[in-house]
């Protein structure tokens, strides 16, 4: 019925997640509210590392892609479940350091990160940094040199293959502003360069495709595309690659839509794609690194909101208006992102109304949701959207100096506070009166 499954509807007709009923929830801690199903993230990052036992015999790590979800908590199960980190600025690389986060199972990435991130993921000993052009290479190798130590790193290959998917989250082909291309010989440049030097040590490939998709077809292209790559290398170069990075990107259900493949049928696929060239080539199977994001905390994750005005615009459209809006989700206002609603105090009733929730900014796009079908909605209910785990809070601003909502995990029909709502001391505390 929902669009995730660890939603259901109890007997007074409100929608529970977890053990945990959403009315109630809004009521203890307020709206808008992010709730976190803590047991469905530890399952998706177990379909993860149970993939890797499979058909990898265990030789390989996953990584949480930070990105999606960056918080002292998430760090916390990451860590219990046995997950290695991406982050992808000193932001994120400072909240693992708090969270006490094992340093070398952290991979930095970034496009254009500065001195001091790359000083300060050497100096905290960060397992490797993916490099992304030459600028960035030569810096890090002298920031290495000044410590005198020898960094791992791997580049951010971009393997020529375009993932169908939005064009503001597609990253596989050469037109991109991420990593080097293979096709002009870039990337067999930078890392004939970084063989010869002295403080980095380039034992891996990485490539990110893109995210949310729905096909296998394009990640198997781009592991046969990497595979071939390290069997380059050895051949030209004599470097022996012992790590492959294929990114995140795995799709998820946002709505009856979507169909995602399994995560399991992804990883088996392009396993045997990983094992049929490393034959071909003469190359040891590398240990295998993953970065899902998404997929391990938006379908886990929901937001609830209070209902405020209803605009009834006879012939145009029926406006629902609620408390929060694109300063907790910006992915409509972004990339027109649909989901799926329901209104928690009815959540069995049939939707029999078209409407539009709007959010509360002072901005036309403000829109949730376009056009979508609800229960009859009314002042002061409680509406649930759905799969928001991933890229809302991470992306949430402060526009309009709307607080950002506080996250609460459930676990157990237990819940509890693991970031706290913003006050309107935080928003004007950097302010100088
Ligand atoms: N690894 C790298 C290097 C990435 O750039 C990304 C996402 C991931 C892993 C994780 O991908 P995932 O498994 O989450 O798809 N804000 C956009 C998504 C941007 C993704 C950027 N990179 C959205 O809301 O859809």
């Amino acid at each position: 019925m929902f669009v995730s499954e660890d939603l259901s509807v109890n007997e007074k007709n409100h929608l529970v997640i977890g053990s945990n009923d959403t009315v109630e929830l809004a009521k203890e801690f307020g709206t808008p509210l992010y709730v976190l199903d803590e047991e469905l993230i530890r399952k998706n990052c177990r379909i993860y590392k149970e993939a890797i036992d499979k058909y990898y015999d265990g030789n390989g790590l996953v990584l949480y892609a930070n990105k999606a979800l960056c918080t002292a908590y998430t760090f916390k199960i990451a860590q219990e479940e046995g997950l290695g980190g991406d982050v992808v600025s000193g932001g994120e690389l400072y909240t693992a350091i708090k969270a006490g986060f094992p340093m070398d199972k952290i991979y930095f990435h970034g496009n254009n990160k500065t001195a001091e991130e790359l000083e300060m993921a050497v100096e905290n000993g960060v397992g490797h940094i993916i490099v992304d052009n030459i600028y960035e290479l030569e810096m890090l190798n002298e920031i290495a040199k000044a410590r005198g130590v020898v960094q791992n790193i791997m580049f951010r290959i971009k393997p020529g293959i375009d993932a169908h998917t939005h064009s503001y989250i597609r990253t596989g082909q050469i037109d991109s502003k991420f990593g080097v291309a293979l096709e002009n010989g870039e990337a067999f440049e930078i890392y004939e360069r970084a063989h010869m030097m002295s403080n980095v040590n380039p034992d891996g490939l990485h490539c990110h495709i893109g995210s949310n998709i729905f096909d296998v077809d394009p990640f198997c292209e781009a592991a046969e595309v990497m595979m071939n790559f390290a069997g380059d290398l050895k051949d030209r170069l004599g470097l022996e690659i012992k790590k492959l990075n294929l990114g995140g990107g795995y799709g998820i259900m946002y709505t009856e839509k979507d169909d995602p493949v399994p995560y399991d049928e992804y990883i088996k696929h392009v396993s045997e794609v990983v094992k049929t060239i490393a034959a071909k080539r003469g190359l040891n199977i590398p240990f295998i690194l993953m970065e899902p994001g998404r997929s391990i905390v938006a379908p886990a994750g929901i937001t609830l909101y209070t209902v405020g005005g209803i605009k009834d615009i006879k012939n145009v459209r029926k406006y629902v208006s609620v408390d929060g809006g694109m300063g907790d989700n910006p992915r409509y206002i972004l990339y027109e992102s649909e989901y799926a609603a329901v209104i928690a105090n009815k959540a069995g009733d049939a939707p029999t109304d078209k409407v539009t929730v709007a959010g509360k900014c002072c901005e036309s796009g403000d829109i949730l949701l376009n056009d979508t079908m609800l229960a009859p909605a009314e002042v002061g209910d409680t509406l649930a959207v759905l799969a928001t785990g991933a890229y809302n809070y991470s992306m949430a601003s402060n526009y309009n100096r709307i607080p950002r909502p506080a996250i609460v995990a459930v676990s157990g029909g237990k819940a509890k506070v693991v970031v706290k709502r913003e006050t309107y001391e935080d928003l004007i505390k950097n302010d100088v009166f």
